[in-house]
C-alpha cells in the first residue's frame, strides 16, 4: 500500500475506534469454564498452591517465585530462572486481568489458563514435577486434601483440579479501578495533565492503540516488532514461516511494575520501551508494518510513561499460611 492510503487508512481507523474502546473492565464479560464461577472455596484453595514451593521436584519453587506479587507477578529478570538454578528462554510476563484473554504464553500455545497451569510444574526446565508424584505429595498433606474435597466434592485430588483452582485465582488478579478507570468513569481530575496528554498520544500519533486496545490495552493479535533474537515465537507453534517473530500483544495494566520488558527481556524500562517503538521498533525480518518512527519529541516520550503509570493499582496480595507437612 503506497504511504498515504497506508496513512489514511490508520487515520480512519484511529477515528473511529479511538475513543470507544479504551475502557474499564466488564467483569460480567468473563468467560468461566463451563459458565460456572468459581467457589470461595476454589479461590482460596488455588492461592495456597500457587504460593506453595512443593508444587517443585526440589521444593524450591512455586508459581510466584517467578510470578512474584511484589514484582508485579513477575520476577524482575530479563529471562525466567528455573527450579534447578538453570535460565529459561523467555521473560515472565505479568499475570494481571488474564480472567479475559483467549491465549496464553508469548507464543499463545496455551487456550485456557487451565490448560497452561499444568505446563510449569510438569516442565523440565521450570518446576520439573510429574503431576502422579505431585497427587501423591499433596494427598499425603491432611490439610489440601481436607480442602480439595471441600472445593470439588470429590475424594481424590485430580490433575484437573489442581489446574482449575490455580486458574480459579488467577482469575481474581484484576486492576480495574485504577486512575485510567476513574477517569473513564467520569473522574476527569483522576488523570494528571501529563497523563491526559498521554493519553491522546497513545490514542493517536503513537499509534499504540492499534494493537494495545480495548479494556486489557491488549486487542489478543499476535505482531513482530521486529526483535533480533531469532525466537520464532509464533511460528513456533503454527509451523507457520510468516509468524516468525511474532508474540502476542501483552495488556498493559500494572505494566510500570513488572520491567524488564518484551519476550526476551531487553528493554528495562518503559522509557527504553517507548524510544525503542519512536525509533521505529527493531530490525528483523519480519516485522510489523504498523510498527514505525513516531517521531515523538523528549516531552511527548515523557507524556506517555506518565499516562502508563495510570494503569496501576496497587493490588495488595498477602502471602498465604501453607498447609503443614
Ligand atoms: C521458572 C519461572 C516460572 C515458574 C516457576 C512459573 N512460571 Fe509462569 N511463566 C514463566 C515464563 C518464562 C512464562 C512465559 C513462557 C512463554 O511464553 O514461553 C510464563 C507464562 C505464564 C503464563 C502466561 C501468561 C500470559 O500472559 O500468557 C501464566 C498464566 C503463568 N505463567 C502461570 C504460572 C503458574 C500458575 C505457575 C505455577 C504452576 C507458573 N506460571 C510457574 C515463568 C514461570
Ligand atoms: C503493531 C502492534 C503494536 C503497536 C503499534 C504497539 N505495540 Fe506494544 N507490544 C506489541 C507486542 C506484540 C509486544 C510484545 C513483543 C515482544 O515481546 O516481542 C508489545 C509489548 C509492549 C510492552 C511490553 C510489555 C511487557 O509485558 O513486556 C509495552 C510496555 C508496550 N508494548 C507499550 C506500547 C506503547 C506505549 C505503544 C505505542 C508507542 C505500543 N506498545 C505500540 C504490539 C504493539
Amino acid at each position: 500500500m503506497k504511504k498515504k492510503y497506508f496513512l489514511l487508512f490508520i487515520f480512519t481507523f484511529l477515528s473511529f475506534s479511538g475513543p470507544i474502546i479504551l475502557r474499564p473492565p466488564n467483569i460480567e464479560d468473563i468467560k468461566y469454564p463451563n459458565n460456572k464461577a468459581p467457589s470461595l472455596n476454589e479461590i482460596k484453595l488455588g492461592k495456597l498452591l500457587f504460593f506453595d514451593t512443593r508444587l517443585s521436584k526440589n521444593k524450591k519453587q512455586s508459581c510466584a517465585s517467578c510470578h512474584n506479587p511484589d514484582l508485579g507477578f513477575s520476577d524482575g529478570l530479563s529471562k525466567g530462572i528455573g527450579t534447578h538454578g538453570n535460565p529459561l528462554g523467555r521473560n515472565t510476563p505479568s499475570l494481571y486481568n488474564l480472567a479475559w484473554n483467549n491465549s496464553f504464553f508469548w507464543d499463545g500455545r496455551a487456550k485456557s489458563l487451565e490448560e497452561q497451569a499444568l505446563g510449569p510444574i510438569q516442565n523440565p526446565a521450570e518446576m520439573d514435577m510429574n503431576l502422579d508424584d505431585l497427587i501423591i505429595r499433596l494427598e499425603s498433606i491432611p490439610k489440601y486434601l481436607e480442602l480439595f474435597q471441600k472445593a470439588y466434592t470429590q475424594t481424590e485430588i485430580t490433575k484437573e483440579n489442581i489446574a482449575s483452582a490455580l486458574a480459579s485465582y488467577q482469575r481474581t488478579l484484576i486492576v480495574n479501578h485504577s486512575p485510567f478507570d476513574q477517569y473513564k468513569k467520569g473522574d476527569i481530575n483522576a488523570l494528571s495533565p501529563a497523563q491526559k496528554r498521554g493519553l491522546l498520544l497513545f490514542r493517536k500519533k503513537a499509534l499504540c492503540i492499534i494493537c494495545h486496545n480495548g479494556a486489557n490495552f491488549t486487542d489478543g493479535s499476535f505482531r513482530s516488532l521486529g526483535i533480533e533474537d531469532g525466537d520464532s515465537g509464533l511460528a513456533g507453534f503454527t509451523k507457520n514461516e510468516k509468524d516468525f517473530g511474532k508474540f502476542k500483544v501483552p495488556g498493559l495494566r500494572n505494566i510500570s511494575k513488572s520491567a524488564p520488558y518484551m519476550h526476551d527481556g531487553s528493554l528495562r524500562s518503559l522509557e527504553e520501551v517507548i524510544r525503542f517503538y519512536n525509533k521505529g521498533g527493531g530490525s528483523a525480518k519480519h516485522k510489523d508494518r504498523l510498527v514505525r518512527k513516531l517521531n515523538l519529541n523528549e516531552s511527548e516520550i515523557f507524556d506517555l510513561i506518565s499516562f502508563l503509570s495510570s494503569l496501576n493499582q496497587d493490588m495488595k496480595v498477602k502471602r498465604p499460611q501453607l498447609p503443614k507437612d
